[in-house]
């Protein structure tokens, strides 16, 4: 495990943990909605399992501590994910926001914040749940997002908001990713602000 920023721990704010294993621009989302006033929360770290993930650099420039927990080090799934329990522990982290990570979350990390551990996917759910969601869906002629509560399975736990995404006849399927971005973008600290309000 490598940690790259020490974690501060003042805020009174509801403590977030983002999991990414990609670019992390959901990551950055949530991240700018906390420090411009738009969530309420404290975005107070990274969690990544990818060392070279591009959510890592976003974080140093956003000042967001970040540690990367590489699987390959632990001799079990449950050895990682009680590594990175620890760390949650200790960073008095309360709620888990997975944003591109690429890994079923195991009973480890999911017992301890059920109900407070969310997802978001690129499609509308139960839709095209696992990898490709969206090429998947553009084909299908039926974009959108959906973020959900996270539970055992993959992307099938209960669903707090959905967004459809329209497909523009004629649109390269690059266009309809940047859009259905900019949604995600938008609603995934809107729904993390109700789960914390308590409002879902
Ligand atoms: C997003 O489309 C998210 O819905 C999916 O993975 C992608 C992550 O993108 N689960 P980013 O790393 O947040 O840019």
């Amino acid at each position: 495990m490598r940690s790259v920023q020490s974690s501060n721990q003042d805020s009174a704010l509801p403590r977030v943990a983002v999991f990414a294993s990609g670019s992390g621009s959901n990551f950055e989302a949530l991240a700018r909605a906390a420090q411009t006033g738009s969530l309420d929360a404290d975005i107070a770290l990274l969690v990544c399992d990818k060392c070279d993930a591009g959510a890592i650099g976003r974080a140093q420039k956003l000042g967001v501590p970040s540690i990367c927990v590489d699987p390959a080090d632990s001799p079990t799934k449950e050895a990682y994910e009680q590594q990175i329990l620890w760390t949650l522990e200790e960073s008095q982290i309360q709620y888990v926001a997975l944003a591109g990570y690429m890994r079923l979350v195991g009973p480890t990390l999911l017992q301890p914040y059920e109900g407070r551990m969310v997802n978001i996917h690129p499609s509308l759910l139960p839709a095209f749940p696992g990898l490709n969601a969206i090429p998947r869906s553009f084909e299908a002629g039926e974009g959108g997002v959906t973020v959900h509560l996270v539970d055992s399975g993959m992307d099938t736990g209960p669903i707090l908001a959905q967004q459809p995404v329209e497909i523009v006849p004629g649109e390269p399927l690059e266009a309809f990713e940047t859009r259905l971005h900019s949604v995600e973008h938008a609603l995934y600290p809107q729904v993390l602000q109700q789960l914390i309000g308590g409002l879902t």
